[in-house]
């Protein structure tokens, strides 16, 4: 007898699932590092465009093949386009994947190295370099680094091995309000520092003197990891989904969210970074330096630091929980009995794999991979290449591959105004998606250097 597929329990449980994979270090912690390195306001102009007019419109095609399918990752193209090379769309997404869980767990690795700071008493510094020295002291350290990483790869194999992971997003109902208020108590502190209006301007007010081929290309490149698109995550997250959700009313939900979460953390770190005396072009660290310098300018600073890190944590987590489930779909094929077995021997290939990253602060510093770290060599080659790659294709192959039908009864089931918004995702994905990653591309490689 076929085994009857696992779905979501409600629509809320999707959303919640998808929202948890899309919102997590991408919004929180990466956003604002990579913004403060690539100009500030003008990067967050870009951001915003490239997640409306490409991310957006993916996201909805991503949610169209999966939900169509019924199936994971690599069938799914197997199921609608059989006999084609489509199939090779799930099989980047899976290597993707794997790489972005290889530094994504070295970096939840972090958060935990903090809690234990909290515990030992170590975050009772006063100045913001003291905060500085205390991260690249930690990261440096080949025992934290790869044994953070190691807990926070096995606490997500543990849940994703039980196929619990959409139990536990259910409490993302109560964690992300928890979150948001936590950075709204941030940034009144932020805002509240002497001389804060040049964070400000420099995160708001675009520069777009600032722009260069490398920005644009790691604003398009953000704007998949950020919404998890271009590796098929979300074409296996709605293959779990009921036929009468609004694909489009759950795509604007977590984009809305996205998008807000980013800000939120922009507005709680760039005016402190100014105002403390730092600098906005820190780097991996500006996270993990800046707001445990904010929470010390509070009451019960650290309590409130504990607050946040475990609700960081638990964002973290549930994008980590995606990453892993893409692959597990993939290999244990909906039998409950290899699901175990194939989700530690994925888990354990991802955690050696990052080993090199986690080093890459310490031991490994000196070794470089095209002038970049080993960790800033993966995340570019996962978050700049394969996703964009990646989109390119799902764009292309929604747009001219699909039948225009099925999309339309996709994208229409219970949507007001349907009509209208699959004329407008039609018109996006077809030529401004395709058009705008390949123009990126070329320009990073240099085609329109005169
Ligand atoms: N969207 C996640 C974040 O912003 O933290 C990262 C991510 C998860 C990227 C899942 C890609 C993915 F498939």
């Amino acid at each position: 007898m076929k085994q009857q597929r696992e779905q979501w329990t409600s629509k809320l449980g999707f959303i919640l699932a998808a929202a948890g994979s899309a919102i997590g270090l991408g919004a929180i912690w990466k956003f604002p590092y990579i913004a403060g390195t690539n100009g500030g306001g003008a990067f967050l102009f870009v951001f915003i465009l490239f997640t409306l007019l490409v991310g957006m419109p993916i996201l909805l095609a991503e949610f169209a093949i999966g939900r169509s399918a019924q199936k994971d990752a690599i069938s799914a193209y197997k199921f609608l386009t059989p006999g084609t090379a489509w199939p090779w769309l799930g099989r980047i997404g899976i290597v993707s994947s794997f790489i972005i869980l290889s530094f994504y767990s070295v970096v939840g690795g972090w958060i935990f190295i903090y809690l234990l700071h909290i515990f030992l008493g170590n975050l009772q510094i006063e100045s913001a370099e003291q905060f500085n020295q205390l991260f690249s002291e930690s990261i440096m350290n080949p025992y934290l680094a790869v044994g953070g990483q190691l807990i926070f790869m096995i606490l997500t194999i543990w849940v994703v091995g039980r196929g619990v992971q959409k139990g536990i997003e259910r409490a993302s109902q109560i964690m992300m309000p928890a979150l948001f208020i936590c950075f709204i108590i941030l940034i009144i502190r932020s805002l509240t520092l002497p001389n804060v209006g040049e964070g400000i301007s420099f995160f708001l007010l675009p520069d777009f003197g600032a722009l260069n081929s490398k920005t644009i290309i790691y604003a398009l490149g953000h704007s998949f990891f950020a919404l998890s698109v271009g590796n098929s995550v979300m074409v296996t997250y709605s293959s779990y989904l009921e036929k009468n959700t609004s694909l489009s009313k759950s795509a604007t939900v977590i984009v809305i969210m996205n998008i807000v979460i980013s800000l939120l953390a922009g507005l709680a770190i760039f005016p402190a970074v100014f105002s403390l005396g730092m600098e906005p072009t820190e780097g991996p660290g500006l996270l993990f330096v800046v707001l445990p310098a904010v929470f010390n300018e509070m009451h019960f600073g650290m309590v409130f630091l504990f607050i946040f890190l475990i609700l960081f944590l638990f964002a973290t987590l549930t994008s980590a929980f995606s990453l892993l489930e893409i692959i597990v779909a993939v290999f244990s094929k909906d039998k409950p009995k290899r699901r175990k077995k194939v989700t530690w021997i994925t888990g354990i290939l991802i955690f050696l794999a990052g080993v090199p990253s986690a080093l890459s602060f310490g031991v490994l510093k000196d070794t470089t991979i095209i002038n970049k770290s080993i960790f800033d060599t993966a995340d570019f080659l996962a978050s700049n290449i394969l996703l964009p790659i990646g989109a390119l294709f799902i764009a292309l192959y929604a747009a001219f591959k699909l039948p225009k039908s099925l999309l339309l009864n996709e994208l229409t089931i219970n949507t007001k105004h349907g009509k209208i918004v699959f004329t407008i995702w039609y018109f996006l994905i077809r030529y401004i998606a395709p058009t705008a990653i390949i123009i990126v591309f070329l320009d990073s490689i240099g085609m329109f250097d005169w």
